[in-house]
């Protein structure tokens, strides 16, 4: 069963059609919000919303390893994640989208392994393509049917939030390669290789990161950005439920 996780913007999703909803616990604590079961035409899906619903838990206090658990022992084969992320690569624009192919993680003091204590074995999980080829090439496809402008590959940055970056981080997380940047990815994306869940991410841009405009950053026009994005991904993401198998 395919698992969204919903991010700033997406707490709770229009066009599914609630079957239940379960607050659960795990060993590593209670996720984000209950799960959500539902289906999206006649297929079943879980969802999540990443920060609580309503939003109310900044990225750095997001209990990653209980939201991915949880899903995992929900029944999920699968997680599309859903982030909203400022723009540093000169292609991106407000409401864009991409599908990115990369991570580099900037984060720091998250709880980001499952393999920390009473291990039989220290383990080390390959991580070299964080993101789950065979679901972001899914994604791309349904965008194409979709006729939605996506941008295809491209670096996220996590850092660690919830401050935005300033101009300097930008230009250094610039000449590191990052294409996009926002504070959710990570550790989320490694706990779900961890659990040998197929990950993929659908990134909404929201703002042009720090120092890359005149102008500083609005919550106002994040917030535009979100309400003219979020369409597009809602739609991708039906059709991607819709025509994933497990
Ligand atoms: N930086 C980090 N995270 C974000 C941004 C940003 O500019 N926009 C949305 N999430």
């Amino acid at each position: 069963m395919l698992a969204i996780i919903g991010g700033t913007g997406l707490t709770q999703m229009e066009g599914l059609n609630v079957v239940s909803r379960q607050q659960v616990s795990t060993q590593w604590g209670e996720p984000s919000a209950e799960i959500v079961t539902g289906s999206i035409e006649g297929k079943e899906v879980l969802f999540l919303a990443r920060h609580g619903h309503p939003h109310r838990i900044p990225p750095h206090k997001v209990n990653y390893r209980a939201n991915i658990q949880a899903l995992k022992d929900a029944g999920a084969t699968a997680i599309i994640a859903v982030n909203a992320v400022g723009g540093i690569h000169p292609e991106c624009e407000p409401a864009g989208l991409m599908i990115p192919d990369q991570i580099v993680d900037y984060t720091w003091g998250r709880e980001h392994t499952f393999f920390a204590d009473d291990l039989d074995e220290v383990v080390h999980i390959d991580f070299s393509w964080p993101y789950d080829e065979p679901l972001r090439q899914l994604l791309l496809k349904e965008a194409a049917n979709l006729q939605l402008k996506v941008m295809d590959k491209g670096v996220y940055g996590a850092t660690q939030g919830p401050r935005l970056e300033t101009a300097g981080e930008i230009q250094r997380m610039k000449r590191d390669g990052c294409d996009i940047v926002g504070m959710t990815g990570m550790p989320e994306a490694a706990l779900a290789r961890e659990v040998e869940l197929p990950y993929a991410c659908v990134a909404l841009v929201v703002n042009m990161a720090a120092g890359l405009t005149d102008e500083i950053i609005t919550m106002a026009e994040i917030e535009e950005a979100l309400h003219q994005g979020m369409g597009k991904v809602l739609n991708l993401l039906s059709s991607s439920a819709k025509v994933y198998q497990d």
